[in-house]
């Protein structure tokens, strides 16, 4: 059994961590959360009794040191991350540096901000002959983005997109999609702090977006979703799935044409 465990927090809300994560949380002797992104209360409430960092203003030495010392005492870690850990989530780094000191960890994945932001725009992603594929990407800021996956050459696919890290840069964004499959009309929606009591929602189209979210004051903690499927709820469907379809027969159910 692994003493460190890096667990996603979710988006915000705090009854959206895992049921494994909150009881990681609570066995804890040490928590290190990244506290520019998840709430202390999140900690306070799972974690009351355990010695707590914030790994914000910390170095990936500093982070590890504290970890390889708690490994002396024999202590049980979490290293909390916002959503979930796989995603920008600079895990890998810190990962690597417990694989060169020997310490065993193990991942516990949590809700990411793109499924929340689906969650609270009650919105399905994958919709036939709208989209059936979802891509997770960002705008290249400080960190370098590889030129095969710049936003104009994602553009080509056409698939739903949900854009982190970028709502600062939105006119860039659009400025970018529009070289591509989609068009001025293609929906388009911006979640800020998804799940959380203030959450705002922003719908509009690759025309408007921009100027909508500049107005409400968004530059940061949100996702930018784009693609046709977000017209579903105001346009209808193309078609529905054959999965609930009643001629349609598969593993777990008969169809009325066999
Ligand atoms: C460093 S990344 C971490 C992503 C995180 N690991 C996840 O899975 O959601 C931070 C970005 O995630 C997005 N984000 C995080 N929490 C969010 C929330 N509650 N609502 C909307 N976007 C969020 C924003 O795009 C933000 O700039």
């Amino acid at each position: 059994m692994p003493k460190v465990h890096f667990i996603g927090a979710g988006p915000g809300d705090p009854e959206l961590i895992t049921v494994k994560g909150a009881r990681l949380l609570g066995e804890a002797d040490l928590v290190i959360y990244a506290g520019s992104l998840v709430d202390r209360e999140l900690v306070r409430r799972y974690a009351p009794t355990a010695e707590v960092h914030d790994s914000s203003s910390l170095t990936l030495e500093e982070t590890t040191g504290l970890i390889a010392e708690a490994m002396i005492s024999d202590w049980r870690v979490v290293r909390l991350h916002t959503g979930d850990p796989s995603i920008y989530g600079a895990i890998q780094e810190q990962m690597a540096e417990l694989d060169r000191l020997g310490i065993d960890y193990a991942v516990i994945p949590g809700v990411t901000s793109a499924f929340a932001a689906a969650a609270s725009l009650k919105q399905e992603l994958t919709l036939p002959e709208m989209s059936q594929t979802v891509i997770l990407t960002r705008m290249e800021g400080r960190t370098p983005v590889p030129e095969r996956e710049s936003l104009r050459e994602i553009a080509k696919t056409g698939a739903t997109l949900v854009i982190y890290l970028s709502v600062s840069m939105i006119g860039k964004v659009v400025e970018e999609l529009l070289e591509g499959a989609y068009a001025l009309q293609t929906p388009a929606a911006v979640v800020s702090r998804a799940s959380w009591p203030d959450e705002l929602i922003i719908r509009g189209t690759l025309a408007d977006i921009a100027g909508l979210v500049t107005n409400a004051g968004i530059d940061r903690q949100a996702v930018i979703l784009v693609g046709d499927v977000l017209n579903a709820r105001t346009h209808g469907l193309k078609t529905t799935s054959l999965l609930y379809d009643k001629n349609f027969s598969h593993g777990c159910r008969k169809g009325l044409k066999g």
